[in-house]
């Protein structure tokens, strides 16, 4: 699926961020909170809904304080996605990583199941890490997009990257991002032979 594409916002509303499905959008008055626009045709809103329903109140998860029939209000999170942190040089604690798994754990205790958490849905805010996007908690399916992070964290960014304060360009991001979905795509068929 292509990532969703903004043509025009009203003024004066400004476009925080895209993804897969929606775009999320701040009004500048009102700068604590999100809005989170699925794009037309794309699903996930009601599940959405429902997997913050299930999350409750938790430090590393947003909340979503209401919602229509394309769109969610949501808590906003005053951070860095970990995908511009590495690009940007800014350096990610390991802590974060720790925060991470302690929050997808919260979530399986909830009864639902972690998916698609990679470095565009997960901040840094004040050093530590949350969980920006869980609209797929609920998919009944198996993802390793979190293992494959946190690999990719431990045997490449943590020895290389962080000590040479090196930043990588979106291209190479992209790149390494679309190789790791692809050999998840082959493991999964794999798998299931
Ligand atoms: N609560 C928030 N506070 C601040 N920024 C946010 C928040 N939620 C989302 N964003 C920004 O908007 C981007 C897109 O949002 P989100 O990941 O929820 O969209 P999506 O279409 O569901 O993504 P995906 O393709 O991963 O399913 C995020 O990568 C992040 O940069
Ligand atoms: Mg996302």
């Amino acid at each position: 699926m292509d990532p969703v594409v903004v043509h025009a916002v009203p003024t004066p509303w400004q476009v925080l961020g895209c993804g897969n499905y929606a775009a999320v959008l701040v009004h500048p008055h009102f700068s604590d909170i999100v809005v989170k626009v699925y794009a037309p045709g794309r699903p996930g809103r009601p599940e959405e809904v429902e997997v913050y329903n299930r999350l409750g109140q938790h430090h590393s998860f947003s909340q979503c304080l209401g919602f229509g029939e394309n769109y969610l209000i949501l808590k906003r999170w005053f951070g860095v996605t970990l995908y511009d942190c590495v690009h940007r040089g800014i350096p990610i604690p390991n802590k974060v990583i720790q925060d991470i798994d302690d929050a997808l754990e919260y979530a399986r205790a909830r009864g639902l199941n972690p998916h698609d958490v990679h470095g565009r849905n997960i901040m840094v805010v004040d050093g530590r890490g949350v969980v920006v996007d869980v609209s797929d908690f609920l998919v009944d399916e198996d993802c390793g997009a979190w293992e494959d992070l946190k690999n990719a964290y431990n045997w490449f960014y943590r020895p290389f990257i962080l000590p040479l304060g090196i930043k990588i360009p979106h291209a190479v991001l992209n790149l390494v991002r679309s190789s790791y979905r692809q050999s998840r795509r082959v493991r999964s068929w794999a798998k299931r032979k």
